[in-house]
Protein backbone atom coordinates (compact mmCIF):
# COMPACT_ATOMS: atom_id res chain seq x y z
CA UNK A 1 0.00 0.00 0.00
CA UNK A 2 1.40 3.06 -0.86
CA UNK A 3 2.57 5.22 2.12
CA UNK A 4 1.93 9.26 2.46
CA UNK A 5 4.82 10.89 5.05
CA UNK A 6 4.37 14.30 5.42
CA UNK A 7 7.71 16.23 7.10
CA UNK A 8 6.89 19.62 9.00
CA UNK A 9 7.93 21.92 11.80
CA UNK A 10 6.63 24.66 13.95
CA UNK A 11 9.79 26.45 13.13
CA UNK A 12 10.73 27.27 9.97
CA UNK A 13 14.26 26.86 9.03
CA UNK A 14 14.64 23.51 11.07
CA UNK A 15 15.47 21.43 8.07
CA UNK A 16 12.60 19.93 6.64
CA UNK A 17 13.31 20.13 2.40
CA UNK A 18 16.96 17.90 3.52
CA UNK A 19 14.88 15.85 5.80
CA UNK A 20 12.50 15.13 2.69
CA UNK A 21 15.49 14.95 0.41
CA UNK A 22 17.13 12.48 2.37
CA UNK A 23 14.02 10.43 3.61
CA UNK A 24 13.97 9.93 -0.20
CA UNK A 25 17.09 8.88 -1.03
CA UNK A 26 16.96 6.67 2.08
CA UNK A 27 13.58 5.57 0.39
CA UNK A 28 15.30 4.47 -2.92
CA UNK A 29 18.32 2.78 -1.47
CA UNK A 30 15.87 0.44 0.12
CA UNK A 31 14.49 -0.08 -3.36
CA UNK A 32 11.10 1.92 -3.15
CA UNK A 33 9.65 3.88 -5.58
CA UNK A 34 9.01 7.81 -4.21
CA UNK A 35 7.20 11.04 -4.92
CA UNK A 36 8.25 13.90 -2.88
CA UNK A 37 5.29 17.08 -3.24
CA UNK A 38 7.01 20.12 -2.61
CA UNK A 39 4.31 21.67 -0.19
CA UNK A 40 5.75 24.38 0.50
CA UNK A 41 3.00 26.55 -1.71
CA UNK A 42 4.51 29.21 -3.31
CA UNK A 43 8.39 28.94 -2.00
CA UNK A 44 8.60 25.64 -3.23
CA UNK A 45 12.72 25.03 -2.01
CA UNK A 46 12.81 21.24 -3.23
CA UNK A 47 13.81 21.75 -6.84
CA UNK A 48 16.49 24.22 -5.59
CA UNK A 49 17.95 21.45 -4.02
CA UNK A 50 18.07 18.65 -6.35
CA UNK A 51 19.40 20.93 -9.11
CA UNK A 52 16.04 21.38 -11.22
CA UNK A 53 14.04 23.89 -12.64
CA UNK A 54 10.26 22.89 -12.64
CA UNK A 55 8.77 23.88 -16.10
CA UNK A 56 5.10 23.61 -14.80
CA UNK A 57 4.00 23.65 -11.28
CA UNK A 58 0.60 23.59 -8.91
CA UNK A 59 -0.08 27.19 -10.75
CA UNK A 60 -0.05 25.34 -14.00
CA UNK A 61 -2.94 23.18 -12.64
CA UNK A 62 -4.53 25.62 -11.07
CA UNK A 63 -5.05 27.59 -14.30
CA UNK A 64 -6.44 24.45 -15.88
CA UNK A 65 -3.70 24.32 -18.62
CA UNK A 66 -2.28 20.92 -16.62
CA UNK A 67 -3.12 17.88 -14.78
CA UNK A 68 -1.32 16.97 -11.36
CA UNK A 69 0.26 14.14 -13.20
CA UNK A 70 1.69 16.88 -16.37
CA UNK A 71 3.79 18.48 -13.51
CA UNK A 72 5.46 15.14 -12.02
CA UNK A 73 9.43 15.82 -12.68
CA UNK A 74 11.72 13.13 -12.82
CA UNK A 75 14.84 13.95 -10.38
CA UNK A 76 17.99 12.79 -9.31
CA UNK A 77 18.68 9.04 -8.23
CA UNK A 78 15.07 8.20 -9.22
CA UNK A 79 13.10 10.61 -6.72
CA UNK A 80 9.83 12.09 -8.49
CA UNK A 81 9.40 15.45 -7.76
CA UNK A 82 5.90 17.85 -7.73
CA UNK A 83 6.94 21.46 -7.43
CA UNK A 84 4.69 23.72 -6.24
CA UNK A 85 6.39 27.14 -7.53
CA UNK A 86 8.31 29.80 -6.73
CA UNK A 87 7.82 33.41 -6.03
CA UNK A 88 4.16 33.11 -6.95
CA UNK A 89 1.68 34.65 -4.31
CA UNK A 90 -1.62 33.46 -5.42
CA UNK A 91 -0.04 29.98 -4.25
CA UNK A 92 1.48 31.40 -1.22
CA UNK A 93 -2.00 32.67 -0.43
CA UNK A 94 -4.40 30.01 -1.58
CA UNK A 95 -7.96 30.58 -0.83
CA UNK A 96 -10.09 27.62 0.30
CA UNK A 97 -11.71 27.05 -3.08
CA UNK A 98 -7.98 27.12 -4.37
CA UNK A 99 -6.94 24.82 -1.97
CA UNK A 100 -9.75 22.25 -2.85
CA UNK A 101 -8.73 22.42 -6.37
CA UNK A 102 -5.14 21.05 -5.98
CA UNK A 103 -6.22 18.27 -3.42
CA UNK A 104 -8.95 17.05 -5.70
CA UNK A 105 -5.69 16.65 -7.94
CA UNK A 106 -4.09 15.05 -5.66
CA UNK A 107 -6.71 12.57 -5.12
CA UNK A 108 -5.61 11.52 -8.62
CA UNK A 109 -2.02 10.49 -8.40
CA UNK A 110 -0.44 7.93 -10.14
CA UNK A 111 -1.11 4.97 -7.14
CA UNK A 112 2.21 3.21 -8.57
CA UNK A 113 4.35 4.90 -5.56
CA UNK A 114 5.49 3.07 -2.59
CA UNK A 115 6.47 6.20 -0.56
CA UNK A 116 4.87 10.24 -1.38
CA UNK A 117 6.78 12.33 1.22
CA UNK A 118 5.60 16.40 1.31
CA UNK A 119 7.51 18.97 2.87
CA UNK A 120 5.06 21.43 3.91
CA UNK A 121 6.01 24.77 5.14
CA UNK A 122 6.61 25.62 8.44
CA UNK A 123 3.53 26.64 11.01
CA UNK A 124 0.39 26.17 11.89
CA UNK A 125 -1.14 27.58 8.74
CA UNK A 126 -4.56 25.67 6.98
CA UNK A 127 -2.46 24.67 4.30
CA UNK A 128 0.30 22.83 7.02
CA UNK A 129 -2.43 21.22 8.73
CA UNK A 130 -4.48 19.87 5.99
CA UNK A 131 -1.30 18.36 4.18
CA UNK A 132 -0.15 16.86 7.46
CA UNK A 133 -3.97 15.36 8.17
CA UNK A 134 -3.98 14.14 5.10
CA UNK A 135 -0.83 11.74 5.22
CA UNK A 136 -1.02 8.71 6.87
CA UNK A 137 2.11 9.96 9.37
CA UNK A 138 3.36 13.08 9.86
CA UNK A 139 7.18 13.97 11.12
CA UNK A 140 8.05 16.83 12.93
CA UNK A 141 11.72 18.45 12.38
CA UNK A 142 12.74 20.82 15.12
CA UNK A 143 16.41 21.26 16.71
CA UNK A 144 17.58 21.73 19.97
CA UNK A 145 16.30 25.40 19.94
CA UNK A 146 13.74 26.37 22.89
CA UNK A 147 11.67 28.26 20.34
CA UNK A 148 12.15 25.61 17.90
CA UNK A 149 10.70 23.17 20.12
CA UNK A 150 7.77 25.54 21.82
CA UNK A 151 6.84 25.67 18.15
CA UNK A 152 6.78 21.86 17.32
CA UNK A 153 4.81 21.39 20.79
CA UNK A 154 2.49 23.72 19.52
CA UNK A 155 1.56 21.85 16.08
CA UNK A 156 1.84 18.45 17.45
CA UNK A 157 -1.01 19.85 19.72
CA UNK A 158 -2.91 21.41 17.57
CA UNK A 159 -2.74 18.47 14.88
CA UNK A 160 -4.35 16.47 18.12
CA UNK A 161 -7.14 19.45 18.66
CA UNK A 162 -7.84 20.04 15.02
CA UNK A 163 -7.59 16.90 13.11
CA UNK A 164 -7.79 14.25 15.83
CA UNK A 165 -4.06 13.33 15.21
CA UNK A 166 -2.87 11.40 18.43
CA UNK A 167 0.13 9.79 16.99
CA UNK A 168 3.72 11.26 15.27
CA UNK A 169 7.31 10.89 14.96
CA UNK A 170 10.00 13.60 16.13
CA UNK A 171 13.17 13.96 14.65
CA UNK A 172 15.81 16.68 16.11
CA UNK A 173 18.09 18.23 14.04
CA UNK A 174 21.59 20.32 13.87
CA UNK A 175 22.52 18.27 17.63
CA UNK A 176 25.72 18.81 19.17
CA UNK A 177 26.06 15.30 20.57
CA UNK A 178 23.75 12.10 20.56
CA UNK A 179 23.02 12.57 24.12
CA UNK A 180 21.29 15.88 23.73
CA UNK A 181 19.61 14.70 20.63
CA UNK A 182 18.06 11.81 22.98
CA UNK A 183 17.35 13.80 25.80
CA UNK A 184 15.31 16.16 24.21
CA UNK A 185 13.35 13.79 22.03
CA UNK A 186 12.34 11.78 25.00
CA UNK A 187 11.23 15.15 26.93
CA UNK A 188 9.20 16.84 23.91
CA UNK A 189 7.38 13.24 23.93
CA UNK A 190 6.84 13.09 27.55
CA UNK A 191 5.05 16.59 27.49
CA UNK A 192 3.09 15.83 24.11
CA UNK A 193 2.04 12.43 26.11
CA UNK A 194 1.12 13.86 29.37
CA UNK A 195 -0.73 17.67 28.66
CA UNK A 196 -1.81 16.66 24.66
CA UNK A 197 -2.34 12.68 24.68
CA UNK A 198 -0.48 12.34 21.60
CA UNK A 199 2.51 9.59 21.54
CA UNK A 200 5.37 11.19 19.54
CA UNK A 201 7.66 8.58 18.50
CA UNK A 202 11.45 10.08 18.82
CA UNK A 203 13.15 8.63 15.26
CA UNK A 204 16.52 9.96 16.28
CA UNK A 205 18.89 12.88 15.78
CA UNK A 206 21.11 14.38 13.38
CA UNK A 207 24.35 16.14 13.98
CA UNK A 208 25.59 19.28 12.36
CA UNK A 209 27.04 17.92 9.39
CA UNK A 210 29.83 20.67 7.92
CA UNK A 211 29.36 18.79 4.25
CA UNK A 212 25.79 19.30 3.71
CA UNK A 213 26.63 23.05 2.93
CA UNK A 214 28.55 22.30 0.15
CA UNK A 215 26.37 20.19 -1.54
CA UNK A 216 23.69 22.52 -0.48
CA UNK A 217 25.93 25.51 -2.59
CA UNK A 218 26.40 23.08 -5.48
CA UNK A 219 22.46 21.88 -5.68
CA UNK A 220 23.48 18.52 -5.56
CA UNK A 221 21.83 17.43 -2.26
CA UNK A 222 21.15 13.85 -3.51
CA UNK A 223 24.63 13.14 -4.58
CA UNK A 224 26.06 9.83 -4.47
CA UNK A 225 27.27 9.59 -1.14
CA UNK A 226 24.56 11.86 0.60
CA UNK A 227 23.49 8.62 2.57
CA UNK A 228 27.21 7.86 3.83
CA UNK A 229 27.71 11.22 5.31
CA UNK A 230 27.69 11.60 9.07
CA UNK A 231 24.06 13.56 8.91
CA UNK A 232 22.78 11.03 6.13
CA UNK A 233 23.41 8.25 8.05
CA UNK A 234 21.41 9.83 10.56
CA UNK A 235 18.49 10.60 8.07
CA UNK A 236 18.92 6.28 7.04
CA UNK A 237 18.46 5.18 10.32
CA UNK A 238 15.55 7.44 11.13
CA UNK A 239 13.80 6.76 7.73
CA UNK A 240 14.10 3.23 8.67
CA UNK A 241 12.60 3.56 12.12
CA UNK A 242 9.51 5.58 10.76
CA UNK A 243 9.36 2.35 7.94
CA UNK A 244 9.23 -0.32 10.65
CA UNK A 245 6.64 2.10 12.53
CA UNK A 246 4.69 1.61 9.15
CA UNK A 247 4.56 -1.86 9.24
CA UNK A 248 3.83 -2.26 13.06
CA UNK A 249 0.27 -3.40 13.47
CA UNK A 250 -0.36 -1.31 16.02
CA UNK A 251 -0.34 1.55 13.86
CA UNK A 252 -3.40 2.23 12.69
CA UNK A 253 -3.19 5.43 10.77
CA UNK A 254 -1.30 3.43 7.89
CA UNK A 255 -4.47 1.73 7.06
CA UNK A 256 -6.52 4.37 5.80
CA UNK A 257 -7.30 3.97 2.72
CA UNK A 258 -5.74 6.75 0.38
CA UNK A 259 -9.17 8.13 -1.04
CA UNK A 260 -10.08 8.91 2.88
CA UNK A 261 -6.66 10.32 3.25
CA UNK A 262 -7.27 12.47 0.28
CA UNK A 263 -10.45 13.51 0.96
CA UNK A 264 -9.94 15.18 4.32
CA UNK A 265 -7.64 18.11 2.04
CA UNK A 266 -10.36 18.66 0.25
CA UNK A 267 -12.10 19.18 3.10
CA UNK A 268 -14.81 16.85 2.85
CA UNK A 269 -14.40 15.02 5.89
CA UNK A 270 -11.40 14.23 8.60
CA UNK A 271 -10.23 10.96 9.64
CA UNK A 272 -11.36 10.46 12.41
CA UNK A 273 -14.71 10.67 11.93
CA UNK A 274 -14.22 7.48 9.45
CA UNK A 275 -12.04 5.69 11.47
N1 LIG B 1 22.13 18.68 9.98
C1 LIG B 1 22.49 19.87 9.48
N2 LIG B 1 23.81 20.23 9.45
C2 LIG B 1 24.20 21.42 8.99
N3 LIG B 1 23.37 22.37 8.50
C3 LIG B 1 22.05 22.08 8.50
C4 LIG B 1 21.55 20.83 8.96
N4 LIG B 1 20.20 20.85 8.85
C5 LIG B 1 19.89 22.05 8.33
N5 LIG B 1 20.99 22.79 8.10
C6 LIG B 1 21.04 24.18 7.61
O1 LIG B 1 19.74 24.73 7.75
C7 LIG B 1 19.30 25.27 6.51
C8 LIG B 1 17.80 25.11 6.39
O2 LIG B 1 17.49 23.76 6.06
P1 LIG B 1 16.13 23.42 5.29
O3 LIG B 1 15.98 24.27 4.10
O4 LIG B 1 16.07 21.95 5.11
O5 LIG B 1 15.07 23.89 6.40
P2 LIG B 1 13.50 24.01 6.26
O6 LIG B 1 12.92 23.60 7.57
O7 LIG B 1 13.04 23.27 5.06
O8 LIG B 1 13.31 25.58 6.05
P3 LIG B 1 11.95 26.34 5.60
O9 LIG B 1 11.09 26.37 6.83
O10 LIG B 1 12.44 27.69 5.21
O11 LIG B 1 11.34 25.56 4.48
C9 LIG B 1 20.09 24.56 5.45
O12 LIG B 1 20.23 25.34 4.30
C10 LIG B 1 21.41 24.30 6.15
O13 LIG B 1 22.24 25.43 6.02
MG1 LIG C 1 11.92 23.91 3.37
Amino acid sequence: MQKIISVTSGKGGVGKTLTTINFALAARSNGNSVLVIDGDFGLANVDVLLGLTPSKTFADVLDGTCTIRDIIQKGPRGIDLISSGSGISRLANLGNLERSCILAELSRLPQTYDVVIIDTSAGISSSVLSLNAASHHYVVVTTPEPHALTDAYALIKVMAEDHDRIQCSLLINQVRSDDEGTRIGLRLAEVAKQYCGVTVTPVGHIRSDSVLNRSILARKVAWDGALHTVAGQGWSSAWRRIWDLTNSPQEREWKRPIEQVWSVLAGQTTLASNL
